[in-house]
């Protein structure tokens, strides 16, 4: 499966999300590509870091790539793969349109706050254009950030589902310091010690949406 974590917005959390989804999918045995289509480079940073900060290396292979090449070489690399995961910059670029074409899934973070929310009818019209040529492609959103009290998240789901091109996924994750001290040790938030056990909970619960979908339609019907 190929899975891009993408959007508009920047900082919205999709180096955090990709660099999590890579570990904990490499941690369950599988054979993972991360391929880093962001000129930032952020996975591609991670990577370093953790190759350094553990003696059994990454546990997954991290390319970057740019431009078209995020769809010719993501089709002849994949193959090789159990999974792929995709990290895209915070605009609309033509690596991320690339991810677009080539992808399964596309999952996109957002904040709960005006200047994020703002994005989904750009991020919609990119999915519908990209179903044009992509045409099983799944689209998923959840929250990023969450505020742990106030309308906010409720609001932002709301808008969220009232956008036909995305699917909306109860699957958020909260605002936590646990994600920063994860990522600047070269971690996932699950291997992080001590650990967070509400941030190790929600990502456990994204990972499983994502990668076990019949899930959502489980939770639907609660
Ligand atoms: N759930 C969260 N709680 C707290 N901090 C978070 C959370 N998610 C991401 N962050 C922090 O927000 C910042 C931006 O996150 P990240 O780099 O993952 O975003 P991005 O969407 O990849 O950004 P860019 O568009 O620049 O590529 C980082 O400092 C990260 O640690
Ligand atoms: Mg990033």
């Amino acid at each position: 499966m190929i899975t891009v974590i993408g959007g508009t917005k920047g900082g919205s959390g999709k180096s955090t999300v990709a660099t999590n989804l890579a570990v904990m999918l490499a941690a369950s045995g599988r054979d993972v590509l991360l391929v880093d289509a962001d000129d930032q480079e952020t996975s591609m940073d991670f990577t370093a870091l953790r190759n350094e900060a553990r003696t059994s290396g990454a546990g997954y292979t991290c390319v970057a790539l740019t431009g078209k090449a995020v769809f010719t070489e993501v089709k002849r690399l994949a193959p090789k793969y159990q999974d792929v995961i995709i990290d895209t910059g915070g605009r609309d670029t033509e690596s991320q349109r690339a991810a677009l074409m080539v992808c399964d899934t596309y999952l996109v973070p957002f904040a709960p706050r005006s200047f994020d929310v703002w994005t989904l009818d750009k991020v919609a019209s990119l999915v519908e254009e990209a179903r044009t040529y992509n045409p099983e492609l799944k689209a998923y959103a959840f929250i990023n950030r969450a505020e742990t009290r106030g309308n906010e998240n409720a609001e932002a789901a709301e808008l969220i589902r009232a956008k036909p091109a995305l699917e909306f996924i109860p699957a958020s994750l909260a605002n936590r310091k646990a994600y920063a001290h994860a990522a600047a040790a070269g971690l996932s938030v699950t291997e992080l010690k001590p650990q967070d056990a509400k941030a190790t909970e929600e990502m456990g619960i994204l990972f499983g949406y994502l990668f076990n979908i019949q899930k959502i339609s489980e939770l639907k019907r609660a």
